[in-house]
């Protein structure tokens, strides 16, 4: 292969959203597009002359040609090694721990997280710091900047790189060590978690069912879960990778991950479900008849975490985003540490953790993880939970069951508003902003305003701001509701709308009841229906 040099022009629209840049496979695919990204980021942090990083993706379409050209760029430009997953398969946890235990300059993960697969569906790409987790804003505001004035790019042609081939190879004077994506991420879960333990309770009947979705977690859970603790064989489902994920949509709520659902509220439920999403960072945790939120779920770690072996020395203290429900902090009060309040965005939990002040943080948005890595993590998450159902011997409802009766339920629910026209959503935040100020006292029904404002966020360690991360109102007794556009979407706008109210008693009623007044009041203040004509959410977990 020859090493050439390529003339190009910036191409609009690079900005890196939430979780690095998103699109339409086909924009990825046309030309310059995915190669002048790739060429910001190695600018953008400042070269790649002589550093090693890890490469790899959940594995959809486009997943293997990209990793390729981003091996063949990167060698290109001077980096000295390269180390990707076989078959460019990464999942992101996967990818954060080799980041670090490899000791690596960095990381660029290909992955549109939960997003649906397949040509005509969506791609992304970002780049996770040496950490292992994904690059601030500085750094993302940096690779944009070099986007809006490439003027060319470097990358080796005239060949390919075989990527099936566990192993060493070289291209140019770079390293390619090609490795097993599997290997390493199961000895950290081991290093974690009471696996005699918890085979113990699968030998001794606990039947599991794991929705890989065809997506990135099949071979993890499969190796973990069937290989080394020894439940059935067909315990994990739609276990094999797929560029289109078999058409499923892999994001593990109820709505998409229904075929879990339907068999965890059916009659012959197993003891325990479960279910990631395309690149393995998000899980859902079911019970037989027993749906356990993100927060909730977030919530029963935190109080439970010190069973497993990992763990057991106490936690540091512990963060959630401010979206995410307050159930959380409840339990850090009873343990007497800290919880830290981030906005919407896994990147803002690295520096707590880097500075040592967090070891366990979480997103209503079905994602849970620890200072094991610095992205959150799928299988981690069940591991955990199964880890806890071992040692207390309880099942899930009852560990639900208990965790109200000692902390309290909040009551949690997000309602999703997708492909709102974006100028529509825009006005329509803008105008609630426009309107915060005046809504302190106003009563909607039987809700009264107690503080209204535009979440800003400092970082207690590097002094950084994040302005306008969502906009909150809180009602006398402390419920309250966010609202926020999303970071991730790839067309129009998607208003998330985020309600939560504490029971200290009533720990039985549905959801969406319990929150019936104050999803009436956020309607009215925010006036969903008058900007953007509709009524009800297109998804709600
Ligand atoms: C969504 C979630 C957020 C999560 C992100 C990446 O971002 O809401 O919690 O960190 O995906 O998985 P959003 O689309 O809301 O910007
Ligand atoms: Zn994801």
């Amino acid at each position: 292969m020859t090493k050439i040099t390529i003339n190009t022009a910036p191409i609009e629209g690079q900005k890196p959203g939430t979780s690095g840049l998103r699109k339409k496979c086909r924009v990825f695919m046309t030309e310059h597009y995915l190669e002048n990204f790739v060429q910001a980021i190695f600018d953008g942090i400042g070269g790649v002359q002589g550093k090693t990083l890890i490469v790899g993706g959940d594995g959809r379409f486009y997943n293997d040609k990209a990793t390729e050209i981003i091996l063949r760029m990167a060698a290109a430009n001077g980096a000295g090694r390269a180390i990707a997953g076989q078959n460019g398969l990464l999942s992101t946890p996967a990818a954060s721990h080799l980041i670090r235990s490899m000791k690596t300059d960095g990381g660029i993960i290909l992955s549109a997280s939960h997003n649906p697969g397949g040509i005509d569906e969506d791609f992304g790409i970002k780049y996770n710091m040496s950490n292992g987790g994904p690059a601030p804003e500085s750094v993302t505001d940096a690779i944009f900047d070099v986007t809006k004035s490439i003027q060319e790019y470097h990358i080796f042609e005239g060949g390919s790189v075989d990527l099936s081939v566990i192993g060493a190879t070289a291209l140019g004077d770079m390293q390619i060590d090609i490795v097993d994506p599997v290997t390493a991420y199961v000895d950290l879960m081991q290093s974690l978690f009471d696996f005699p333990a918890i085979g113990k309770m699968i030998a001794g009947g606990t039947a599991i069912r794991f929705d890989a979705m065809n997506a990135i977690t099949g071979p993890y859970a499969s190796a973990i879960i069937e290989d080394l603790l020894g439940a059935a064989k067909g315990s994990v489902v739609h276990g094999t990778p797929l560029p289109d994920f078999g058409g499923m949509h892999p994001d593990p709520n109820p709505t998409w991950a229904h075929e879990l659902m339907d068999e965890m509220m059916g009659p012959n439920a197993p003891a325990f479900g479960c279910a990631s999403d395309g690149d393995g960072d998000r899980n859902m945790i079911v019970g037989p008849n027993c749906y356990v939120s993100p927060s909730d779920s977030l919530a029963v770690i935190a109080a439970n975490a010190t069973v497993a072996p990992g763990y057991a020395s106490g936690l540091k203290g512990v963060a959630r985003s401010m979206p995410t429900s307050a159930a959380l902090d409840r339990v850090a009060e009873a343990l007497g540490i800290a919880c830290y309040e981030t906005p919407t965005g896994w990147k803002f939990f690295g520096n707590l953790m880097d500075d040592g002040r967090v070891s366990l943080c979480g997103e209503e948005s079905f994602g849970t993880g620890s200072d094991h890595v610095r992205e959150k993590d799928g299988v981690w998450a069940v591991l955990m939970w199964l880890n806890i159902m071992a040692v207390t011997g309880k099942s899930v409802p009852e560990i639900m069951q208990d965790h109200w009766a000692k902390f309290g339920r909040n009551y949690y629910s997000r309602h999703d508003f997708e492909a709102i026209e974006s100028d529509k959503a825009d006005a329509m935040i803008t105008a609630l902003r426009g309107a915060l100020a005046g809504l302190k006292g106003q009563s909607f029904g039987a809700m009264t305003v107690e503080t209204a404002d535009d979440y800003s966020y400092l970082d207690p360690v590097d002094g950084s701001t994040s302005a306008h991360q969502g906009v909150r109102v809180v009602f006398e007794g402390g419920a309250r509701f966010v609202v926020r556009l999303s970071g991730t979407g790839t067309s129009g706008a998607t208003l998330r709308l985020y309600v939560e109210k504490l029971d200290l008693k009533d720990f039985d009623q549905d959801p969406q009841e319990a929150l019936a007044d104050v999803l009436k009041a956020a309607h009215t203040i925010i006036q969903i229906e008058g900007f953007s004509g509709r009524t009800a959410p297109d998804v709600i977990t």
